[in-house]
């Protein structure tokens, strides 16, 4: 399994590549078994006393990850900013956050603040989280973009504008190609996945996922769309025609990039504006808004609802809008 990176696009796009599979075999029938070793190894040491943060150091640090992302972290989170830290300090050697500070604002700080802007954004997601959306796409969304042609005339396009591991770019997909067989003729269809996360995006391109992570997707759906390896742990991957139908591309929700080309039916951008500040939530909201076909639809966070819609966009379910 390997990664591209499409300098071609400014926003830098990253295709998944089934040639060159380099991770574990995945099966779809009992053959040969795979086997993982597990090699332990036991160290006695004593832990020096891990560098405590101040709440100075933590508003340098939180105001440094927020240029980059636009994620707002309060400074009452203390023990949350140590916990995400601390590993970096310790890769780096730094005996305090003064240090850490320091290497923030000397000549390598740029490349630093992107490292600790990874280090502070959440990447929780699920398959089939918040289920009633990918119901209601099924339902209705769904049939009124084919009735405009889409999928028909034209690629039917669904973006996961925040897509951390992609579980919810590949539930879309699931949907779409279940949709898509129940129809005579099928239908052209792609998924399409972004994140601010280089790191995020890589473990999305690979679309492997552990027994815990794949607990939401039913039964059926497992069978048809994953691809199961020997041995213990017991990973999961995407199949190729699903894999085939995705791409995955860095971008960043409130500052997006001119050279971000997507034309979407239908964006997910849910469960990452709660990080944002209103004027980031209103950017980012606008991005993805001017991504959208006209008609196409918006799905929000069901903690997220739009106190203030931009004009165009019309609520017409809990946290589902149209583009009008
Ligand atoms: C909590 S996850 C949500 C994943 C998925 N949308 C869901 O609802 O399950 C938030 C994701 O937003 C990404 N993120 C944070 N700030 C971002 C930004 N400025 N632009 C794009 N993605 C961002 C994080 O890297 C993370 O993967």
């Amino acid at each position: 399994m390997a990664i591209r990176r499409d300098d071609r696009c400014g926003a830098g796009r990253w295709a998944i590549d089934d040639d060159a599979c380099a991770g574990p075999a995945f099966h779809r029938s009992r053959k040969r078994p795979l086997r993982f070793r597990v090699t332990a190894m036991a160290q006695k040491s004593v832990a020096p006393a891990a560098p405590r943060l101040n709440p100075a150091q933590a508003r340098i640090l939180i105001d440094t990850a927020r240029k980059i992302t636009g994620v707002a972290i309060s400074t009452d989170k203390l023990s949350f900013l140590e916990l995400r830290v601390s590993r970096r300090l310790r890769e780096l050697g730094c005996q305090d956050y003064d240090g850490y500070v320091d290497l923030l604002r000397g000549p390598n700080g740029a490349a630093e603040a992107r490292y600790l802007a990874e280090a502070l954004t959440t990447h929780t997601t699920s398959f089939f989280r918040e289920k009633v959306h990918y119901d209601w796409l099924e339902r209705e969304g769904l049939p009124s973009l084919v009735e405009d042609g889409a999928g028909i005339d034209r690629k039917l396009t669904i973006w996961s504008a925040a897509c951390s591991l992609g579980s919810e770019m590949w539930t879309a997909a699931m949907v779409l190609e279940q949709f898509s067989q129940a129809r005579k003729g099928g239908l052209m269809w792609e998924v399409m996945g972004t994140d601010v996360s280089r790191q995020i995006l890589r473990q999305a391109a690979a679309a492997v996922f552990t027994e815990d992570q794949i607990a939401g997707i039913p039964d059926d759906l497992r069978r048809s769309y994953l691809l199961r390896s020997r041995g213990e742990p017991r990973l999961y991957r995407i199949v190729p025609e699903l894999r085939s139908r995705a791409r995955l591309a860095w971008a960043n929700l409130v500052d997006l990039d001119r050279k971000l080309q997507i034309t979407a039916d239908v964006a997910f951008l849910r469960n990452v504006l709660i990080y944002f500040q209103p004027e980031d939530q209103r950017r980012a909201v606008e991005g993805v808004v001017s991504r959208l076909r006209h008609g196409g639809y918006l799905l929000t966070g069901h903690s997220e609802s739009l106190a203030d819609p931009p004009a165009n966009l019309r609520q017409i379910a809990a946290s589902t809008y149209q583009k009008v």
